[in-house]
């Protein structure tokens, strides 16, 4: 069974049943087990096309597979190396099944060489083996498929940011701070002690936002004139044209830096004027910051590095987010259409799965 999402129309989604895959020489079936659902998956739907994310999963013409992350179960295999019952983690279409060509298989796990993904970033091609895997733990898998993705851009930007001295400034500011992703960097920024992080919300999730403990204040994305205009960078996780220039106005030269992280606000996007002051607002492209410390730390030195900062996050996490677990196809679109138009209680998240 696929999800599929109509590229033009994300609103417009339903289900196709196919048969069992078979798996020719060079190919594993996948049985997609569970996988977490948050408004970055709607990001990737949003853009599907701009960014690539729907070539990962092909689907019928103008039809789109978004992408999740999740734990799957190898269960037919022609690959030399690759058993049934492997268990990995990974990037996954919201489907029963996917067929994969891996490559470098290993301890680690593999890397998914069909020829569709080839051009596409390194980072989401690869299965990590459940058994070798450093984060990984029995106990907190809905955790996982939730939230390492996020926490792994979160703690690419803080180091970022630390890497480069908060470009003189020692406030942060974040967009959507109920996100999962701004909390995260809230977390992270947190245990720095010369920098304060300020998170911007809707005013219905300030007393959460506040709550989350993580943030030195918080103000309503109604309130944006009463922001302190000291030397700051902002991260923007909501993508929101009008809070970007109203930030941008008020702390205009005082703006250090302006990252572009996210979108969750992706029906209030809009062009970046001329006009608009301070910085031009630049994309955080993550897997530049891989490579860059991929090269500096080796690559076991990078992910013990991120499994030492994890720990720490994955316990504060156990004190507010609620897993919501939903299982088959009603579950799934509901869970979709709310994240779509916001309907959305931060302090929970959906785990999904669908039947074989
Ligand atoms: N560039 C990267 O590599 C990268 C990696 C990870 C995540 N991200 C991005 O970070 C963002 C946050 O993702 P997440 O999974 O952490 O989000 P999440 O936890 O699901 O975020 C929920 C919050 O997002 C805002 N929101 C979501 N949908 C909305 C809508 N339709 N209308 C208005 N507000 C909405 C609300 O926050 P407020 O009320 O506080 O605005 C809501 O409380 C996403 O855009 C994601 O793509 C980017």
């Amino acid at each position: 069974m696929d999800f599929l999402i109509a590229r033009e129309d994300l609103h417009s989604c339903r289900f196709d049943e196919l048969g069992a895959p078979e798996p020719d020489a060079g190919q594993a079936v996948l049985r997609v087990e569970r996988f977490g659902l948050t408004s970055n998956n709607i990001t990737y739907a949003k853009f599907g096309e701009a960014m690539s994310y729907w070539d990962f999963f092909p689907a019928p013409e103008g039809w789109g597979r978004m992408p999740v992350w999740g734990f799957a179960e190898v269960t037919d295999t022609r690959v030399d190396g690759l058993a049934p019952g492997t268990r990995v983690y990974g990037y996954l279409p919201p489907s029963s099944e996917l067929v994969v060509m891996p490559a470098s298989v290993g301890e680690q796990g593999f890397v998914d060489a069909s020829p569709h993904r080839a051009e596409l970033p390194g980072a989401y091609n690869a299965y990590a083996r459940v058994d070798a895997d450093a984060i990984y733990d029995a106990d907190s898998e809905p955790q996982q498929m939730l939230l390492r993705p996020l926490f792994f851009t979160s703690y690419l930007i803080d180091d970022f940011l630390a890497d480069a001295s908060m470009f003189g400034a020692r406030t942060a500011i974040l967009s959507s701070a109920s996100s999962k992703t701004a909390s995260a960097l809230a977390f992270l920024l947190a245990q720095r002690s010369d920098v304060d992080v300020i998170g911007l919300t809707s005013s219905r999730s300030v007393d959460f936002t506040r709550g989350l403990g993580v943030y030195d204040d918080v103000v309503s994305y109604d309130e944006l004139d009463s922001l302190g205009t000291d030397p700051a960078v902002y991260v923007d996780m909501a993508g929101d044209a009008e809070v970007r220039t109203a930030v941008h106005a008020r702390l205009d030269s005082a703006l250090a830096h302006s990252a572009v992280v996210g979108a969750t606000h992706h029906d209030r996007m809009g062009d970046v004027p001329d006009s608009l002051p301070g910085p031009r607002p630049k994309f955080f492209f993550a897997p530049d910051r891989v490579a860059k410390r991929t090269s500096d730390w080796g690559r076991d030195g990078f992910e013990s590095r991120l499994a030492d900062a994890w720990g720490p996050y994955l316990q504060w996490c156990e004190g507010w987010l609620e897993v919501l677990d939903g299982q088959g196809p009603d579950a799934l679109k509901s869970a979709y259409l709310d994240l779509l138009d916001g309907r959305i209680d931060p302090a929970k998240a959906h785990v999904l799965a669908l039947p074989r």
